[in-house]
């Protein structure tokens, strides 16, 4: 692997522990102001200085963060289809490689939507985006996008999706956790992370996800709603550092969520 492509992963998925926290706010790209990220820059402030990666578009990029941040940057580059459609698979590739490499991004993210109308489409759009890669040296991340049928997320048809991503050459996959997700992780010769999803009841099914995923071979997450939408943002972030790069006990994240929350954070989870 060249070495700028290298590097830039390197800055994503932490050499020390093998595993990263990526933050999700790219949502609006297609769902508009969604809640609690209607404004973006008070969304991401308080919650970068533990987010291993920051995903979002160019537009909040050149807007909502401050290049003073150092935080690598997952930009995401496919789009063109917004929820008021019943077919979210009809996108195309919205930002240049030469906007990334201006932006001084570290990556690039593109949804691919398998077994849906433009599946061809998508997945031809992601071969396109990991040639400019190849030749920027920029990683590619596919996410295997269901679109409003969340009811895809299992293990065959996640094992299939994340497997042609691979195939057609992406760094990097990020997909949904589900039940017999080593089966998904076995069949994907890439790094996988996952995403959270709509939010979840509670706090304790947020760290089960992120701990199982993490079990079964994810090297981390990609997560939005479960942390920006919960009462507690960066109590939760930091709870979830503590079980990716720590490997901290669904029982101790809890603790350490609850100490958070109250203030009575413990030093040694900061930051790794
Ligand atoms: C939006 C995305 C999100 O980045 C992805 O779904 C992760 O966010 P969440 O944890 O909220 O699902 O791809 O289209």
């Amino acid at each position: 692997m060249d070495w700028g492509m290298s590097n830039r992963i390197s800055r994503m998925i932490k050499p020390s522990t093998g595993h990263s926290v990526m933050l999700a706010c790219d949502h609006g790209y297609f769902m508009g102001p969604t809640r609690k990220l209607e404004n973006p820059r008070k969304t991401i402030e308080p919650l970068l200085p533990f987010a291993d990666t920051l995903a979002v578009t160019r537009g909040v990029l050149r807007t909502s963060v401050d290049p003073k941040w150092e935080t690598p940057i997952l930009l995401r580059v496919s789009g063109g289809a917004s929820i008021l459609k019943e077919d979210l698979s009809d996108e195309e590739i919205t930002t240049s490689m030469k906007d990334a490499v201006r932006l001084n991004v570290t990556s690039v993210a593109l949804s691919i939507f398998v077994g849906s109308n433009h599946e061809k489409q998508s997945l031809v759009n992601l071969s396109r985006l990991v040639d400019e890669g190849e030749e920027y040296g920029m990683p590619v991340m596919a996410i295997t996008a269901v679109g409003k049928e969340l009811e895809k997320r299992d293990a065959k048809y996640l094992a299939l999706a994340c497997r042609l991503a691979a195939e057609i050459g992406v760094q990097i996959v990020k997909t949904y956790y589900c039940e017999n997700f080593s089966r998904v992780v076995d069949g994907t010769p890439v790094p996988l992370v996952v995403a959270g999803g709509p939010k979840l009841n509670t706090e304790m099914d947020v760290f089960n996800l992120v701990h199982n995923a993490l079990e079964d071979g994810a090297v981390g997450v990609d997560m939005g709603r479960n942390i920006w939408q919960s009462e507690h943002p960066v109590a939760m972030i930091r709870a979830i550092r503590a079980i990716v790069h720590e490997r901290a006990s669904v029982k101790d994240a809890l603790q350490f969520f609850e100490d958070e929350k109250k203030g009575k954070g413990v030093e040694s989870h900061a930051h790794v």
